[in-house]
C-alpha cells in the first residue's frame, strides 16, 4: 500500500479525538476559554446531556472579527508565542486546538463582541468549515453554541454514553470549574433546569455548601502554608466526612483542575492515621505554584501535570494537611439515646508526624469501634479487640469513623466526660472525649476537662477545645 498524506479535514477529525471525548470535554475547553478571557460570569446550558446542544455564554473580552478565522484554525492561539512561554504560563489554554477540534466534529455558532467593538459578529461552522459570518447586535463577551456533536463521525457518536450519564459528567466538570475560580459567577442549566449557581464572591465555603451541602460545609478545616515555590490554601474535610471513593478529593494547581499522583498520595498519606483503609477525604486545595516548576504540556486535555521536584511538593502537602488535622478539633457528637450509646464528643489531637519513607503509607490495623464503659483511672493498658472487617461502603450514608488505632488508656474525668487515649499504627496519638451524660453542654464539657489533672505534655489543654461538632 502506498503512503499518502492525509487531507486537512481528516487530520483535524483525528486530532479532535484527542481533545473532544464528549460533551464534558467540550464544556471544559469552552469554559476554560471564557475564564482565560477574564469573564466575571459564565453560563453553561446543555440539552439532552450536551449531545445535541451546548451553549456557553461569557462576559469576557470577546474576539475581534478579523481573528475569528484564526481562532478556529489549529495551532493558532493568543496565549503563547513560543515554547518558553509554557514555563511562565498562567492561562488555561495554550495549544490553540480546542475550537478547531470542536468545530471539526460538530456544528458551531459563535456570537462575539469586544468591549470596544461597535457591533458583534456571528460566525457559523459545520464540520470545521466556515458557513457564514455576519454583523450582529450583541452584548460584550462571547457565546458559543455547539450542536449535533459527532454528526459527521458516526463511529465516535456511538461511543457516547446515555444522555443522563453525559449530562452528569458535564455537571461534575462545571462544579470543578466553578471551584477552580470562586471569583467567577457560574450558572449551569440542564434541559431548562437550573442545576448550579455560584455568586462569584470568592467564598469557597459557600460554594462547598451549595454543591456538597451543610454537612460538608460545617466540617472543614482551613489550611494555609507553603514555601517559595508553592503556596497552599483552601479546605480539607474533617475525617468524619470521609467517602468510599476519591470523588471528593479536589485540588487545583494555578486554578486549573487537574489530576496529579503526587498530590493525591500526599493527601491520602496525611489522612492515613485518621480514616480507615479505602476511605478517602474531602479536599478543596488550591496550590499556587511557580509555573517554572511544573509541566502541564503532558496530555492534550491538560488534565495531568508534572512537578519538577515531586518529592518536595509531596512532603509539603503532607505536612500541611497533617498539621491541619492534628491542630484542629475533630469533634463530633452522636445524637443517640443514652441507653444504646452515650452521646459522644470526640476529638483527635496530638498527632505526631512521622518520617515518611513511602509515597503512600498503608495502615493495616482495624478501626476502634467499641466504646468502653466509664472507668476509674486505669494503670494497665487494655488492648482493644480487633473490630470486624469493614467492607468498602457505598457513597452514602457517611458514618463517623474512628481512626485505626490501638487503645492505650481510659481515664475517668471527674464528672461526665470520659477521656480515652489512642495510639495509631504509625505511632501518632490522639485523644477522644466521650460525654457519658445526655444534654451536657459544650461549656460543661470544657469546664470538666479543665478540672482534669494534666498528666503529661500530651494532656488536654482546655483552651484548645472548641466543640463545633456536627449533630448526627
Ligand atoms: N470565550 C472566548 N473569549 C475570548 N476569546 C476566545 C474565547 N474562546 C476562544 N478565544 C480565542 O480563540 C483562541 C483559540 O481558542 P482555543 O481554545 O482553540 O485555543 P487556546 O485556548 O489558545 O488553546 P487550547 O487549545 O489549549 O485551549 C484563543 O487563543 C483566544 O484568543
Ligand atoms: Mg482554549
Amino acid at each position: 500500500m502506498h503512503i499518502k498524506l492525509l487531507d486537512v479535514e481528516t487530520i483535524n477529525k483525528i486530532a479532535a479525538g484527542e481533545v473532544v471525548e464528549g460533551p464534558a470535554s467540550i464544556v471544559k475547553e469552552l469554559v476554560e476559554n471564557s475564564i482565560d478571557a477574564k469573564s466575571g460570569m459564565i453560563t453553561v446550558e446543555i440539552k439532552e446531556g450536551g449531545t445535541e446542544f451546548i451553549r456557553i455564554t461569557d462576559n469576557g473580552c470577546g474576539i475581534e472579527r478579523e481573528d475569528i478565522e484564526l481562532a478556529f484554525t489549529s495551532h493558532a492561539t493568543s496565549k503563547i508565542e513560543d515554547v518558553l512561554d509554557l514555563f511562565s504560563i498562567m492561562s488555561l489554554g495554550f495549544r490553540g486546538e480546542a475550537l478547531a477540534s470542536i468545530a471539526a466534529v460538530s456544528r458551531v455558532e459563535l456570537i462575539t463582541k469586544t468591549a470596544s467593538g461597535i457591533v458583534g459578529t456571528r460566525a457559523v461552522y459545520e464540520g470545521g468549515r466556515m458557513i457564514s459570518i455576519e454583523d450582529i447586535g450583541a452584548p460584550s463577551g462571547t457565546t458559543i453554541i455547539v450542536r449535533d456533536l459527532f454528526f459527521n463521525t458516526p463511529a465516535r457518536r456511538k461511543f457516547l454514553k446515555s444522555k443522563a450519564s453525559e449530562g452528569g459528567k458535564v455537571g461534575s466538570i462545571v462544579e470543578e470549574l466553578s471551584f477552580s475560580h470562586p471569583e467567577i459567577a457560574f450558572r449551569f442549566i440542564s434541559d431548562g433546569q437550573n442545576k448550579l449557581t455560584t455568586y462569584g464572591n470568592d467564598n469557597v465555603r459557600e460554594n462547598i455548601y451549595a454543591v456538597y451541602g451543610k454537612e460538608y460545609a460545617s466540617n472543614l478545616i482551613e489550611v494555609c502554608g507553603g514555601n517559595e515555590y508553592v503556596k497552599i490554601s483552601g479546605f480539607i474535610g474533617k475525617p468524619i466526612i470521609n467517602r468510599g471513593s476519591r470523588a471528593c478529593m479536589n485540588y487545583f494547581v494555578n486554578h486549573r483542575y487537574i489530576k496529579a499522583e503526587v498530590i493525591r498520595t500526599a493527601i491520602e498519606a496525611a489522612y492515613s492515621g485518621f480514616v480507615m483503609q479505602h476511605r478517602y477525604p474531602f479536599t478543596m486545595l488550591y496550590l499556587d505554584v511557580d509555573p517554572r516548576i511544573i509541566d502541564i504540556n503532558i496530555h492534550p486535555r491538560k488534565m495531568e501535570l508534572k512537578f519538577q521536584t515531586d518529592i518536595d511538593v509531596w512532603q509539603l502537602i503532607y505536612d500541611i494537611c497533617l498539621q491541619a488535622l492534628s491542630n484542629s478539633n475533630l469533634i463530633w457528637r452522636e445524637n443517640t439515646s443514652r441507653d444504646e450509646n452515650p452521646k459522644a464528643v470526640v476529638e483527635q489531637k496530638q498527632v505526631v508526624p512521622q518520617p515518611v519513607v513511602e509515597s503512600k503509607p498503608v495502615v493495616e490495623s482495624k478501626p476502634v469501634v467499641e466504646s468502653k464503659p466509664v472507668a476509674s483511672i486505669q494503670t494497665e493498658v487494655p488492648k482493644v479487640s480487633e473490630a470486624p472487617e469493614v467492607s468498602e461502603a457505598p457513597e452514602a450514608p457517611e458514618a463517623p469513623v474512628v481512626p485505626e488505632a490501638s487503645y492505650v488508656q481510659s481515664l475517668s474525668a471527674p464528672l461526665d466526660v470520659r477521656i480515652e487515649s489512642f495510639e495509631t499504627k504509625r505511632s501518632s496519638q490522639y485523644t477522644r472525649y466521650v460525654a457519658t451524660k445526655e444534654d451536657i453542654s459544650d461549656d460543661e464539657i470544657k469546664e470538666q476537662l479543665s478540672l482534669f489533672e494534666k498528666k503529661d505534655k500530651n494532656e488536654i489543654n482546655p483552651d484548645d477545645i472548641h466543640i463545633v461538632g456536627q449533630v448526627f
